[in-house]
């Protein structure tokens, strides 16, 4: 098992199996603890056997909500509330959340606010939330269609990866999270993007070496980027390249386009308005497409309300009255903060991701 050190205060555990689970878990909690397991629809339906398995050993009460990112919300929010309450939990609870980015924001949300923070335990089971949203300390949920508009900062009290998850996940799924993964490659480290290139068919197979080792990696920049700034005030920003651009498309798609293929999609966009504004050199957006074909990433989407995509854009928590832009100068070097106006990024969009569409 590998052990990742987040900030000096709390650690990721890393295998391609679940059986250290339990031990992990002996080792961090109190054996009187209350535990609550926080999950969605489809991941109870996936794994029925093991939540049974976990309420018995460890005497857990389940709390299963709707899957998917529209049920990311107030109304979820309350029905964790509500059923934390009505299993009295207590100030020394914990709640476990297994499940994607979605269970990972709204348990750590409802750990962090609940009888004002009870523990949080974090079993990521999807490619994105292993790679990059189980750690970092960012929960919340969407309000009045704002991306994760509500929320705060709290950390878990251990994290624990099991490739073994990504097993269950489709073709789809599995895509969405190499698009945070190239983010990876292209903010911190091109290496990423030679062992994507070079591995592309281990990635389809499941090869648990493969994706121990991109997980480790991503995560150890991760850590590094947060460790240097926890708040997200301005080095942090550098995990949103590609992301502005990327909420927009799953708000204008009505979260049909899921997170991962929009942050894929977003750093088309980025990729081309840098270099349009800070001169990066274009064959950075042409090896992308290479690899976005190579993996089966889409590289095209049909904005059908520009209006309503520029508005997203405008009201992404991170703009303030400007439109700021996380950008590249060159591979592996980021310039946050970046002011970007609206023809520029209807350039950029008309260049990249829809180009396309307004070919046809
Ligand atoms: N907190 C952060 O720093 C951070 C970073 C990146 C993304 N996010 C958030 O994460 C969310 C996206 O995460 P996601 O892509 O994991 O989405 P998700 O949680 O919605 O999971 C995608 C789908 O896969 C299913 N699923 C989960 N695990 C599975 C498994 N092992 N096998 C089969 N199906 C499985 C889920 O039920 C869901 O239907 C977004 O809301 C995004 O805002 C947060």
């Amino acid at each position: 098992m590998n052990i990742l050190k987040v900030a000096d205060c709390y650690n990721v555990y890393i295998d391609n199996s679940f059986e250290g689970f339990y031990d992990v878990l002996k080792a961090n909690i109190n054996e009187n603890t209350k535990i609550f397991i926080v999950t969605d629809s489809c991941v109870h339906k996936k794994y029925e056997a093991l939540f049974i398995e976990f309420a018995n050993t460890l005497n857990a009460s389940l709390c299963v909500f709707n899957h998917g990112e529209d049920n990311k919300s107030i109304d979820t929010i309350s029905f964790i509330y509500n059923h934390l309450l009505e299993n009295e939990a207590d100030k020394n609870s914990v709640i476990i959340a297994i499940g994607g980015g979605v269970v990972g924001d709204m348990a750590a949300f409802a750990a962090a606010t609940f009888m004002r923070g009870i523990k949080f335990i974090n079993v990521p089971t999807t490619l994105v939330s292993q790679v990059d949203s189980c750690i970092g300390g960012k929960s919340g949920y969407n309000y009045r269609g704002i991306k994760n508009i509500i929320g705060c900062f709290y950390n878990p009290k251990l994290v624990y990866i099991s490739t073994h998850f990504l097993k269950t996940l489709s073709k789809e799924h599995l895509l969405e999270g190499f698009g945070e993964i190239i983010k990876y490659g292209v903010i911190m480290d091109k290496n990423i993007l030679d062992f994507l290139n070079n591995n592309s068919s281990g990635l389809f197979s499941f090869e648990d070496s493969i994706y121990l080792s991109i997980i480790k990696e991503c995560l150890k920049i991760k850590a590094e980027v947060i460790a240097q700034d926890y708040n997200d005030k301005a080095f942090r920003n550098i995990l949103n390249f590609g992301h502005t651009t990327a909420h927009a498309i799953e708000a204008e798609s009505g979260y049909t386009i899921p997170h991962g293929i929009a942050v894929a999609l977003g750093i088309l966009t980025a990729l081309k308005l840098s270099e349009k504004l800070l001169k990066l050199e274009s064959d950075v957006y042409k090896n992308a497409i290479k690899l976005y074909t190579k993996l089966g990433l889409p590289t095209s989407y049909k904005v059908d309300n520009y209006e309503a995509f520029l508005y997203a854009i405008k009201h992404d928590k991170k703009n303030n009255d400007k439109i700021n832009f996380v950008l590249l100068e060159n591979l592996n070097k980021c310039r946050i903060k970046v002011e970007v106006k609206e023809d520029d990024i209807l350039w950029a969009l008309k260049n990249s991701i829809t180009m396309e569409v307004f070919n046809k």
